[in-house]
């Protein structure tokens, strides 16, 4: 079973199970991450092994900052301005990759391109003091809810890694945005912590990419976001063996009731959505029935994770 630390407390054990290629359970801003070393092919293996990911989805390499990340991957101007703009932060940069960089190929899934990102905290310094990126995906099981405590991480995964760094609650939620610089477009791949709104504002219109596999992130039509219980988006009554996840004033009726945000506010509901998906899962109820979230800002991302639970599809 997995040691599990406090952050600060476990940093140079994380660091140490790092240097020997193990995993490591490390807190972001946005949710938990299965971290290994990028560069080294055993160690990223052994993500996808965990995870039980197929190997044509490539993984975020997150980085201590700007420099690291010109390492391994071609920065154009925009997306000089976009990470000066938004990391670190839940933000992940795609660019071409540069060739002979020393990433491992698993990282990339040999699409050519590479997934950057730098985090907030301790993800980063661990990076900064390896001297080398960090592959990390969201900390759970293939086709389970992306991990926001070291709880959930250790409940799914806590047989398969090493270490666990507790940093408690994600403070975003969220994974992060992921978006495509190709010469001067912006291309927003996958809704995210950071709305494509915030995004518009400082670089003007960005496009939006397709979903469809092969064509940009191969992974984003896996089963990933699903709870076990079959989950019904918009809903405007519910029944009494449904629980329900509500969003300002509550339905009645439901058998188990947990509120996003009673003030509508959607970084608050962002924050909440996967541990409250998760509480509900184990409430005894046939179903869960979610109230309709407003698409602006956090929303869309909301409601693209909500989609994908209920279509059992997704990232
Ligand atoms: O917030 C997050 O993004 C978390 C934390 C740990 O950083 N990570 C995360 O990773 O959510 P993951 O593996 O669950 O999702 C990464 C997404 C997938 O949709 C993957 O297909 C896409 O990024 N991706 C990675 N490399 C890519 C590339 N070269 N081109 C297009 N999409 C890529
Ligand atoms: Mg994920």
């Amino acid at each position: 079973m997995s040691k599990v630390f406090s952050s600060d407390i476990g940093f140079d054990v994380a660091l140490e199970a790092l240097r020997d290629g193990a995993l490591v359970g490390v807190p972001t801003e946005t949710v938990y991450g299965l971290a290994a070393d990028a560069t080294n092919e055993q160690a990223v293996a052994k993500i996808y092994r965990s995870k039980g990911r197929p190997s044509f989805n490539p993984l975020i390499a997150h980085v201590s900052g700007v420099e690291m990340a010109q390492r391994y991957g071609a920065f154009p101007e925009v997306a000089l301005k976009l990470a000066d703009a938004f990391w670190p932060g839940p933000l992940t940069i795609v660019v071409p990759l540069n060739e002979s960089c020393g990433i491992a190929d698993a990282v990339t899934a040999g699409l050519g391109t590479i997934a950057l990102r730098h985090p907030l905290g301790i993800m980063a310094d661990l990076a900064e003091a390896l001297d080398a990126p960090i592959a990390a995906p969201s900390a759970n099981t293939s086709g389970k809810i992306s991990p926001t405590t070291a709880q959930h991480v250790f409940d799914d995964l806590g047989d398969k890694v090493a270490v666990i760094l507790d940093g408690g609650a994600c403070a975003v939620g969220l994974e992060s945005t992921v978006v495509k610089v190709d010469g001067e477009k912006i291309i927003l791949l996958r809704e995210g912590g950071l709305s494509a709104e915030l995004i518009e504002a400082q670089m003007g219109k960005i496009e939006r990419g397709t979903r469809a596999p092969k064509v940009e992130a191969p992974g984003m039509l896996l089963k990933h976001y699903a709870p076990r219980l079959p989950l019904r988006i918009n809903a405007k009554s519910v029944r009494a063996d449904e629980a329900l996840i509500a969003f300002g004033t509550p339905l009645d009726g439901a058998m188990a009731t947990r509120n996003l945000s009673k003030d509508e506010n959607l970084e608050e509901a962002a924050n909440r959505m996967f541990a409250i998906m998760k509480e509900l899962e184990d409430s005894g109820a046939h179903g869960i029935a979610v109230q309709p979230i407003p698409h602006h800002g956090l929303g869309a991302a909301i409601n693209d994770r909500l989609k994908r639970a209920a279509e059992g599809s997704g990232d």
